[in-house]
């Protein structure tokens, strides 16, 4: 069986979830540098016991193993549902099998998002909606609707008798590294990765699950990825922050270069904006993870695209992080797009038709043939204090 650690994150709370070192990819799209952790947590209530989301696939055994070792996983009592996508309801058929008195208990919308993946006899579904408590004997689960945080169906549960809260993905963090929220300086930009990746898109519902929680009393955070929050303001108060799309003076660049001729121009605007007190983060996105630019775009104030022609339109990999851009909805206000082209342009006319409409404001574009010639690196000089002046108000 070997050894596991279970973390007991409150009085008889445990997190029986796993630790994945070294998945380094999610949905195909997400890089994780340091891995992740599937947190699946279990509740003993004097009188029934309850489980809280369960695991991704290939981690079924282990978390049986767990549970195990903290109370006997045959005779649970429910098994909670917060959200169907399979890093944490992979296993809800392996555990309703192994606990053969088990009700799995969810929303409506959780009921049809978890029977698109998974085989529940309609007699093991107990349906709940917000506001609804379970009693375990001492310990209450009460639940949350908070839809779209990140799938139509997610909710919280919240056990007020020791002031934890179970949000799920959000105010998660793709790291397999650390229990508890010591670290918090590590922590933060991982947070805000996720945030950025994954929350960002659904800022506004966010919002409105962050008032529906303010009223708790929250001493502790157990989400589904990464660390335990033990001083859960930090992290609300980032959230906080985030939904509201609060930007900073910064300056997103992303671009792409072929033989150095964007590259160039993107510098021009790079060092324009320093010189006016502008920070600036610059992405090549041949090279860069797009998780960290995902993790910029939730705070920056503007966004600079480069990107050569190649074909008659943006360079493939441009195109890629245009789109992402636009599908997770910054609130950046202001946009400049600078490229360069050796034959026939058509980038700039393709970035902005997938940019259009967006709230940004395209405060200036230029397009060159071939290298930047000095007039046109002094118009770009330009655009930047332009950019600059407004950026500050
Ligand atoms: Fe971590 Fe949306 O699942």
């Amino acid at each position: 069986m070997g050894t596991y650690n279970i973390p007991e994150i409150a009085r008889n709370v445990f997190s029986v979830g796993s630790k994945d070192w070294n998945r380094r990819m999610f949905d195909s799209l997400i890089p994780l540098p340091e891995g992740t952790s599937y947190n699946s947590y279990l509740v003993k209530g004097e009188k029934k016991t309850a489980l809280i989301d369960t695991v991704n696939p290939g981690f079924e055994e282990e978390l049986e193993v767990k549970i195990n070792m903290v109370s006997d996983l045959k005779k649970l009592d429910y098994l909670i549902m917060n959200h169907a996508e399979p890093d944490h309801a992979n296993a809800i058929q392996f555990i309703l099998e192994k606990a053969p008195d088990a009700l799995f208990v969810t929303t409506e919308k959780g009921v049809k998002m978890a029977r698109l993946y998974h085989k529940l006899p309609d007699s093991r579904i107990k349906t709940i909606a917000e506001g609804d408590s379970l009693d375990l004997g001492g310990k209450t689960l009460r639940f949350i609707e908070a839809p779209w945080l990140h799938w139509p169906e997610t909710m919280f549960t919240y056990l007020p008798e020791d002031k934890v809260l179970f949000p799920c993905d959000f105010f998660g963090a793709h790291t397999a590294h650390g229990t508890y929220d010591e670290d918090i300086e590590e922590i933060i930009p991982l947070a805000k990765r996720y945030y950025g990746e994954i929350m960002m898109p659904f800022g506004k519902m966010g919002d409105r699950a962050l008032e529906k929680i303010k009223g708790l009393d929250i001493e502790t955070i157990a989400p589904s990825h990464g660390p335990v929050y033990k001083n859960p303001k930090r992290i609300m108060d980032q959230y906080d922050k985030w939904t509201a799309g609060k930007t900073e003076n910064k300056a997103l660049i992303v671009y792409v270069s072929m033989w150095g001729s964007t590259r160039e121009m993107v510098r021009t605007i790079a060092e324009t904006l320093l010189k006016e007190g502008v920070d600036v983060r610059m992405y090549d996105l041949a090279v860069s993870d797009i998780g960290d630019v995902a993790r910029e775009l939730v705070d920056s104030r503007a966004i600079i695209l480069g990107t050569p022609t190649v074909l008659a339109g943006m360079h493939p990999l441009a195109l890629y992080g245009t789109y992402l851009v636009k599908a997770l909805k910054p609130p950046a206000r202001y946009g400049v797009v600078l490229g360069s082209f050796g034959w026939g342009g058509g980038a700039l006319r393709q970035a902005g038709d997938i940019l259009t409409p967006s709230n940004m404001e395209v405060v200036g574009t230029l397009q060159v043939k071939g290298r930047a010639k000095d007039e046109d690196l002094k118009k770009i000089e330009e655009i930047g204090r332009q950019l600059a002046q407004k950026m500050k108000t």
